[in-house]
């Protein structure tokens, strides 16, 4: 990647609003789903205008209240997303397929593709000083232990981690061509109101008695409150030393998923988890049930899968020190406050809908 751009830059950091009343600033992609509707809030609460770009016939509840212009596009759609981009200073790409199993083309068309058109739609706009992309700690393959960012992303075969290694490159490759300058963050697992995965999928499990360990739930999560998340996606977005790096993103604490999961628990009042599965046998059972869904031409998700049993059974604590020392990265909110906040959306009207009591 390279800190220079062709075109000129406004000095504008996304910390520094422009007065009440001035056109969209700053664009957020995938700001109806869990980390971009948060993102939004943040935004607009700095006094930001937020414009977000939404697919056709998605939900806008999520942004309703906080975005001030929609474009109707996709990733995909390029020139949607040249009119989006058109006059901001900043681009948010959250949009993206976070998921641990789906059709290659699908993940390839968001996170390869897409990353390098919302680029490239940040050159034809002339405007962008900077490009943040969201990516993830699982660019580097599940290492045994956890690493800082001087280890590189390594593509294990899995649509996700294989999906977000790419799409890294072709940010840098699109920066590198066009010389927008990106920025890239990689949270590690981002919990909190509205999370499908780590609130919406496990919470359900919970009240079916479903949910599952793998080795005990021992293993520290890597958990990130999503506040937290927003604060330090617009503080690397607005700082100068962050151009053309990548940011491992967590909370300092080592919570384990037993702890998470527990509390979870205690807070929706269902009971905790009964069965516990070595690490060997749950592998063995993902790559059963993925082959066996794969020969019956299951397009549904297989009952366990590899990159879950990974999340599950690897230590997530990646290293924080760069996001530390470039741009004061700090969680101000800390995991009792973070599960308080995530319980009282359980408790809420929207909460309600998505796990039902
Ligand atoms: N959640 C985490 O723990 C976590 C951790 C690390 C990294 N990340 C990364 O953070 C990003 C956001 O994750 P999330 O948890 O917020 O996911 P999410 O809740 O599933 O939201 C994804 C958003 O992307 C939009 N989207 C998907 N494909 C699109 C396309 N082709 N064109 C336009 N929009 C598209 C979706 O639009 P619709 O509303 O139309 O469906 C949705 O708004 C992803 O890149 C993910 O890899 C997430």
């Amino acid at each position: 990647m390279t800190s220079h751009s062709n075109e000129p830059m406004p000095a504008t950091a996304p910390d520094a609003p422009p007065p009440a009343g001035h056109a969209p600033d700053v664009l957020v992609t995938g700001a109806g789903g869990f980390l971009g509707r948060h993102l939004v809030r943040g935004l607009a609460e700095r006094g930001h205008r937020v414009r977000v770009l939404a697919r056709p016939g998605s939900d806008r509840s999520p942004f309703a209240d906080t975005a001030d212009d929609v474009v109707t596009g996709s990733l995909e759609d390029r020139e949607s997303l040249r009119r989006a981009a058109a006059g901001v200073t900043h681009v948010y790409n959250c949009a993206g397929v976070s998921a641990d199993w789906g059709p290659w083309e699908e993940f390839r068309r968001a996170n390869v593709d897409g990353p390098r058109n919302v680029v490239e739609a940040a050159h034809h706009a002339g405007s962008v000083a900077r490009v943040l992309h969201v990516s993830t700690t699982d660019v580097y393959g599940y290492p045994k232990e956890p690493c800082d960012e001087s280890r590189p992303p390594r593509d294990i075969g899995l649509p996700y981690n294989r999906s977000k290694v790419l799409g890294e490159r072709a940010v840098q490759q699109a920066s590198e061509a066009t010389g927008v300058p990106v920025t890239i963050v990689r949270p590690v697992s981002v919990y909190g109101p509205a999370s499908k995965d780590f609130v919406i999928e496990i919470g359900g499990l919970l009240r079916q008695n479903q949910m599952i360990y793998i080795r005990k739930g021992e293993v520290p999560a890597g958990l990130l409150y999503v506040d937290n998340a927003v604060d330090a996606m617009i503080a690397a977005a607005g700082s100068e030393r962050t151009v053309g790096r990548a940011y491992n993103l967590r909370d300092p604490d080592r919570t384990t998923w037993r702890e998470y999961i527990e509390a979870l628990a205690e807070g929706m009042g269902t009971g905790t988890p009964k069965l516990s599965l070595p690490t060997p046998l749950a592998t063995a059972l993902a790559v059963c049930s993925e082959g066996l869904y794969k020969a019956l031409r299951v397009t549904s998700r297989p009952v366990l899968t590899r990159h879950a049993v990974h999340l599950f059974d690897r230590d997530q604590s990646y290293g924080i020190h760069r996001a530390q020392e470039d741009f004061g990265f700090k969680s101000e909110v800390d995991f009792a406050e973070g599960m308080r906040r995530t319980l009282a959306w359980l408790d809420s009207d929207e909460g309600h809908r998505h796990v039902a009591r």
